[in-house]
């Protein structure tokens, strides 16, 4: 018997059926993994800033960040902090452990940037005292507002033990981090993390989630000041794939042709 021509539709059905969406982010997709306790992280071209408000599609991203993420991600693991990264599947996914994320973004800063700079009028890149921690609450309807750990703990968002061992793992991440892109004479001015909680028989422990990524970072060159993270795009500084494509070259970590790969995933009919 011959199949019926599938439209758009059907054929979106055929292929999912191999793969149930889990969730649908601004800059990533999860589906269900081969295994229960694991996730596809497909990596989209998606960019956006202002909570959204602004948006472009940037040919190349998804398979740098993918890309980028494995590297910071494996790095880490090697010096033994515990991350969700399992490996990666192809140009655009990477098979992660699933986790309860913990509904923070956890922010460490270095210099003065972006809304701390704005919020405390600090001139960019003044050198902070020691990095500093900070958390907002994911809740894009808020605008991830910045909350202080007493919320945190008061609405039982994570426990005291729970930030104690979040802040020595975002300082860890955060000296790993500084060495690796310094070594590329590259200055890690800040970054944004997610961290998120895994059960192993009757204990739970916390662990590095989500990216790390140009994405997620303000990266700039030691020499020159140049911005090579997403700053590039909220600024209209430039070819965003470009300042990524230079990290990535930087740090070895570069796939031949990497900007002219598909930008969408094809469907077959
Ligand atoms: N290991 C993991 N297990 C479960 N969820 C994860 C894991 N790693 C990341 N996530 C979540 O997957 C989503 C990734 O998608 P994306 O980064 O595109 O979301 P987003 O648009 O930034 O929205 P959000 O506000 O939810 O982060 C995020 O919600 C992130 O918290
Ligand atoms: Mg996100």
């Amino acid at each position: 018997m011959t199949r019926p021509m599938a439209g758009p539709a059907q054929s979106r059905g055929y292929h999912m059926a191999r793969r149930k969406l889990v969730y649908e982010g601004k800059a990533k997709i999860l589906y269900e993994g081969p295994e229960p306790g694991t996730l596809v992280q497909y990596f989209k071209d998606d960019a956006t800033a202002f909570n959204a408000e602004k948006k472009a599609v940037i040919d190349g991203k998804g398979v740098l960040n993918n890309r980028l993420s494995e590297f910071f991600m494996t790095g880490l693991a090697a010096i033994g902090i515990p991350t969700h990264f399992i490996r990666r599947l192809n140009m655009r996914e990477q098979l992660i452990r699933q986790v309860e994320i913990v509904p923070l973004e956890v922010i460490v800063r270095n210099f003065a940037a972006g809304s701390m700079a704005k919020r405390l009028g600090m001139e960019e890149g003044t050198a902070l005292p020691r990095p500093i921690v900070e958390f907002s609450y994911k809740d894009d309807a808020l605008g991830d507002p910045l909350v202080p750990e007493e919320y945190v703990i008061a609405f039982g968002w994570a426990s005291q033990q729970d930030m104690d061992d979040i802040v020595s793992l975002a300082l860890r991440v955060n000296d790993w981090m500084s060495g690796v892109m310094f070594g590329v004479g590259i200055k890690l001015v800040d970054f944004k993390i997610e961290v998120g909680r895994v059960y192993e028989n009757d204990f739970s422990r916390l662990i590095l989630a989500d990216e790390i990524s140009p994405d997620s970072c303000r990266l700039w060159d030691i020499e020159t000041g140049q911005k090579l993270d997403k700053d590039v795009f909220r600024r209209d500084l430039g070819n965003l794939t470009d300042a990524y494509t230079e990290v990535a070259k930087r740090l070895g970590v570069l796939p031949s042709n990497v900007t002219h790969t598909p930008t969408k995933p094809t469907l077959i009919n």
